[in-house]
């Protein structure tokens, strides 16, 4: 909350001179109580969505930027290896952050492009995203690239990258989408590294891939919400029961602390109703002091409490924070048009309507992620992969996949209404491209 308090005194409390009498602690926790307290009994968080508790003051913002731009300069070389960088034959300009945005394009089929790995060569895969040995037999969705209207997309450089990496650790924080992006990151670079120069130990929070010869670490922490929950270890499959401590991070933020490039998500486990019964400060009868809380409020709250971890703990000197936006699930044929189609099952080609839109994005839980984004002190570049992920409803991996361990049975491949896994992706797949785009800020 201090963030946002601030910036309710700032508009609220500046105007008239004599508020200036008053002790700003006082008109910040008054004001703090007022807006919490509209926050909690919000219907929605559109009904204030330009009130005073989200104005953000100007001036941070620009001393924001400024920052952002220094941090660039700190990650690029001056001697920058463009070595076969840019293979467009067009006249778009090869990428540049402060000048492209990857968000719009479009996706081009082209047979030559081979993935840099395979679920038999990469061997840090899990089952439930290796969909060729589980049986997926078309390949046609192994062979489109991301083509920006603007700019030209580097393709991922393995040895590139791993230079980018020397002596540094990668850390992806977040859910099963997040332990995808990691692992399709390790697979694109471990192919390159000898033998008995990497290792990989997986844990059940934390999981690490080191290059021995770089220095370098690409790591995985389990935190579905960022934020505390009562369901982080050992997931409550009833989401009822699931209970958010809104307010709390440090238990996994703990783990964040010295890592030099963090990539964070969290989405589609907040998408599982509603409401979300939510726990904040502490209550004399434990969990029994939850309330339920819409879901855009309790994801407004919880991503607050990240970003206040970050802004108190990050040194934007030494680390560069990402976000990777949600990944869109794809369980509505109707959505695209196939209306006698069971979810994503059986998709073979990516949708080529521009800008399409379906109803496993969240279009108000994306406007949260902005918002909180802009207000913090320390810069966090944006991995926008929602809109490009939005066309590959063929990317999923649908009914190759397992469950409980195991690889789906005939019949219950049989069955892709109840079977079909339309929120995961295969790899080597659609999150090779999330990388491709993490890849190309990190030159
Ligand atoms: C397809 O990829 C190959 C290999 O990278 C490249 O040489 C070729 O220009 C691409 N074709 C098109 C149409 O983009
Ligand atoms: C980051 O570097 C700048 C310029 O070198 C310096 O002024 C600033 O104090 C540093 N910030 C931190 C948190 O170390
Ligand atoms: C959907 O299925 C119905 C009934 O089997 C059929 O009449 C209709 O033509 C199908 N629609 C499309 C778009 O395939
Ligand atoms: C899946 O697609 C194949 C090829 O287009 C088709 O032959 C098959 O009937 C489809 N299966 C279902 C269940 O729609
Ligand atoms: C990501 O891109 C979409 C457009 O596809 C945009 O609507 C959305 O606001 C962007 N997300 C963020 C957090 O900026």
């Amino acid at each position: 909350m201090p963030f946002s308090c601030l910036s309710a005194f700032l508009t609220m409390g500046t105007a008239n001179p004599l508020r200036r009498k008053l002790s700003l602690s006082i008109i910040t926790i008054i004001i703090c109580a007022l807006a919490f307290v509209a926050l909690l009994y919000a219907e929605r968080m559109s009904s204030f969505s330009s009130s005073a508790i989200f104005t953000f003051n100007s001036c941070a913002r620009r001393n924001a930027a400024a920052g952002s731009k220094q941090k660039f300069s700190l990650f690029k070389e001056r001697n920058v290896d463009s070595t076969g960088l840019n293979y467009g034959t067009d006249d778009r300009f090869e990428f540049d952050p402060d000048e492209c945005s990857l968000v719009h394009g479009k996706w081009i089929f082209n047979r030559s492009i081979k993935p840099l790995y395979s679920d038999r060569t990469c061997p840090y895969l899990d089952r439930q995203v290796s969909c060729v040995k589980n049986g997926r037999l078309d390949s046609d969705y192994r062979h489109w690239e991301w083509q920006p209207d603007d700019c030209t997309l580097p393709r991922f450089d393995p040895k590139i990258a791993l230079r980018k990496l020397k002596g540094k650790r990668l850390m992806f924080v977040g859910d099963s989408l997040q332990r995808g992006q990691w692992q399709s990151f390790v697979c694109l670079i471990e192919s390159v590294i000898p033998e008995g120069l990497k290792s990989m130990k997986r844990g059940r929070l934390h999981s690490v891939f080191k290059a021995k010869e770089y220095d370098a670490t690409v790591e995985f922490y389990w935190a579905p919400f960022l934020v505390e929950s009562n369901s982080d270890l050992h997931i409550i499959t009833d989401p009822k029961k699931r209970i958010l401590k809104v307010d709390s991070v440090a238990k996994h933020a703990k783990h964040w602390i010295g890592v030099d490039i963090l990539v964070f998500n969290t989405y589609v486990w907040w998408m599982s109703g509603l409401r979300i019964k939510s726990l904040w400060g502490s209550f004399a009868n434990g969990e029994e002091g939850y309330q339920e809380l819409d879901t855009t409020v309790s994801y407004t709250l919880g991503l607050k409490t990240w970003a206040n971890w970050v802004d108190s703990n990050v040194n934007p000197n030494k680390t560069r924070v990402f976000f990777t936006t949600m990944s869109p699930s794809h369980q509505r044929s109707a959505d695209w048009g196939n209306v006698n189609g069971t979810k994503c099952f059986n998709e073979t080609k990516p949708i080529t309507k521009k800008r399409h839109w379906g109803s496993g994005s969240d279009k108000r839980m994306m406007s949260v992620v902005a918002s909180v984004v802009k207000r913090m002190k320390i810069p966090v570049t944006l991995i926008n992969i929602t809109q490009l992920s939005e066309y590959r409803i063929d990317g999923h991996t649908s009914v190759y996949t397992e469950l409980g361990g195991k690889v789906l049975t005939d019949e219950e491949k049989a069955d892709p209404l109840h079977y079909a896994d339309c929120i995961h992706w295969c790899l080597p797949g659609v999150p090779d491209t999330w990388n491709q785009i993490l890849y190309a800020h990190l030159l």
